[in-house]
């Protein structure tokens, strides 16, 4: 019993929990969740993406994978605790929740329970005036959190601008940016990501990057 005691809390200790949050849908958590758990497990750990959004799309990405990994498991945000308790008693080493937009009370639960948590923010006026929903979440969770900016029209002028408006209401910006790309899209349609549908392409790059800089955070 001591033995498993101290295996559980070796664990416990090992397995860190990044959450993709926004209040707004469309801003690109699923597809960050999903492209960040396979470069993560590419490069060792052992991941769990936990699909607390009703509409499921992670769960849905994970039917149409041929892998087996990363694992998803599909569980509402008030089982989250049970479910990363679960997690670390598998040995996993990384936990990555999806979460859906407008769920204030779920989105606190998540964000308490987090490590990390990452809001991803599309260039444009709307979805920068909602970080700030977000914010006030992972504010009053007392949570650490990052932004990083996603979707963004290729080379548009509106990416670099809207990084200071970002920096600005106080959180880390990620340093890298996450393109629009179709490949991200295609890579979901099939079950796979980028990083395995065209791994010397530039979104596999952006993945790799975005997630080495998290671990780093996370570490
Ligand atoms: N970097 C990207 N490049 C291309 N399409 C993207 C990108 N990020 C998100 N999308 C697309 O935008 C839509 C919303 O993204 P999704 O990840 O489902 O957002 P959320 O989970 O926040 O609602 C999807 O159709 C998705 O394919
Ligand atoms: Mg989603």
């Amino acid at each position: 019993m001591a033995l498993y005691n101290f295996m559980e809390s070796c664990f416990h200790d090992a397995m860190k929990s990044l959450a993709l949050l926004s209040q707004k849908g469309g801003s690109g958590k699923t597809t960050l969740a999903v492209h960040l758990a396979v470069a993560a497990a590419d490069e060792g750990e052992r991941v769990v993406i936990v699909d607390t959004d009703p509409q499921q799309s992670a769960t849905v990405w994970g039917q149409a994978r041929a892998a087996a990994t990363p694992v998803v498991a599909t569980a509402p945000a008030g089982d989250l605790d049970r479910v990363l308790a679960a997690a670390r008693h598998d040995a996993m080493t990384l936990c990555i929740v999806d979460t859906a937009p407008h769920a204030a009370p779920d989105a606190a639960r998540v964000a308490r329970a987090a490590d990390l948590v990452l809001v991803p923010c599309r260039p444009t006026a709307f979805d920068i005036a909602s970080a700030g929903n977000a914010l006030d979440i992972v504010r009053a969770a007392n949570a650490k959190a990052v932004f990083v900016q996603s979707a963004c029209p290729f080379r548009a002028p509106e990416t670099a601008e809207s990084r200071p408006v970002l920096e600005a209401f106080g959180l880390p910006v990620a340093p890298g940016t996450i393109t629009d790309r179709r490949a991200f899209a295609r890579a979901v349609a099939s079950g796979r990501a980028v990083t395995e549908f065209e791994p010397d392409g530039k979104a596999a790059d952006e993945i790799r990057q975005l997630w080495r800089w998290l671990r780093e955070y996370l570490a």
